[in-house]
């Protein structure tokens, strides 16, 4: 049984990546390395947290003793790494973290891999987890490319751009096996309710302000999660080391237009008169530096891996309102304590 670790699996998107691997990898031992921050959460994981091919490891990829010693014990064959501090507006606020997390505790898995396999490289993969922030903002045309020259303009972004050069030092430098890719937004369940959909969906849920910064006008490619999951498995087991692959949904969508659809969807399923959910869109003061548009180009991926989504976005959209709909408990259990003090400084109506 190959030992491949996942970092970052009780969070968001990790837990998708968590739950594929392990349903579809019976010959592989999944273990999940994850510090549960106020975002992991091991409820994303109950339905497999039984397997037999699982393994939870509570640890700090800051902690370069401890995680030395898991290469050790383990022997990994593989890693996928999306442990990060993920959320753009946190980065405003507490930019030291991103710093230590991103780049730091990137380079202690990488060190450590490094040590683990310097006998022995070959079948060897250490897969980034980056984002399409890196490359900065668009206007209103064009596409963010593999080779688009890096731009990061949040200290989230130019946290992950670090770590994303730090990765390629290490497969030029000491010839380490790393693969990365860029992906845009991800939408779908268990994702954290600051981010836009879920906060949205929960606060419509609850007839509460729905916040749009500034004009609402900043354009996201949206991409559902299981779709990313997806991809990062045919990255991790077929695209070729030393490559960048972009991910993307060809899916953009002006803030203030998503939130429109959302309200409408909802207001249709839970039996609301039409419009009464747009009735609660407030808008409050800009994020600080906010990046326009971004867009993905996923020729790449395509062409080579032959992947691309499964769903189309009234798809996911409909599978991702429906899921937080009925798993109520999941949301109270995440939106109180400190949740709630985040929640109270963050929206200042304009
Ligand atoms: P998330 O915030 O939901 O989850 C992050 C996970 O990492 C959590 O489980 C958290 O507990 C864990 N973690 C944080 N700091 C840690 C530490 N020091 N040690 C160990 N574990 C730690 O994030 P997400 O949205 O699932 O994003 C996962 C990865 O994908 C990140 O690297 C992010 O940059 C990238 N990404 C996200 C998106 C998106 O739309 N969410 C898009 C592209 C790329
Ligand atoms: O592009 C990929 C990135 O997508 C990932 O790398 C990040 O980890 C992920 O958090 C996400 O970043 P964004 O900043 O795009 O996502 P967020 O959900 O925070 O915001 C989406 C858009 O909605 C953005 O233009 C800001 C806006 N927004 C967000 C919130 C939370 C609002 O208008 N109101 C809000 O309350």
């Amino acid at each position: 049984m190959k030992n491949i670790l996942i970092t970052g699996g009780s969070g968001f998107i990790g837990s998708h990546v968590v739950r594929l691997f392990i349903n579809k990898y019976p010959n592989y031992n999944i273990v999940n390395l994850d510090k549960l921050t106020y975002a992991g959460n091991p409820e994303n994981l109950t339905d497999v947290e039984d397997a037999a091919n699982y393994t939870f490891v509570k640890a700090d990829i800051n902690d370069d003793k401890v995680i030395f010693e898991l290469f050790e014990k383990y022997k990994f064959e593989g890693v996928i790494h999306l442990a990060a501090e993920s959320h753009v507006d946190r980065s405003i606020s507490n930019p030291k973290q991103f710093i230590t997390t991103n780049i730091v505790g990137t380079l202690n898995l990488l060190n450590a891999a490094k040590d683990c396999w310097k006998d022995n490289m070959d079948g060897k993969i250490f897969y980034h987890i980056s984002t399409d922030e890196v490359y900065g903002s668009l206007g209103a045309d064009g596409y963010f490319y593999e080779d688009t020259p890096y731009d990061p303009r949040s200290p989230y972004s130019a946290s992950k751009a670090s770590s994303d050069h730090i990765v390629r030092a290490y497969n030029h430098t000491y010839g380490m096996p790393v693969k990365i890719s860029n992906c845009s937004n991800n939408y779908g369940s268990h994702q954290f309710p600051e981010k836009l959909l879920p906060l949205m969906i929960n606060n419509i849920k609850n007839s509460k302000p729905l916040p749009i910064y500034g004009e609402g006008v900043n354009v996201r490619d949206w991409l559902w999660v299981v779709d990313h999951a997806r991809a990062i498995d045919d990255v991790f087991h077929k695209g070729r080391v030393g490559e960048t692959y972009n991910i993307g949904g060809y899916n953009e969508w002006k803030n203030i237009d998503i939130v429109h659809l959302l309200c409408d969807t909802m207001d249709d399923k839970l039996g609301r008169e039409k419009g009464t959910s747009r009735g609660l869109i407030t808008f409050v003061k800009d994020r600080a530096g906010h990046d326009m548009r971004y867009a993905i180009d996923a020729t790449k991926i395509k062409e080579e891996l032959g992947w691309e989504p499964s769903v189309t976005f009234e798809q996911g959209m409909n599978k991702t309102i429906d899921w937080y709909l009925a798993n109520e408990a999941w949301m109270e259990n995440i939106t109180s304590g400190a949740y709630l003090d985040y929640y109270k400084n963050q929206y200042i109506n304009r």
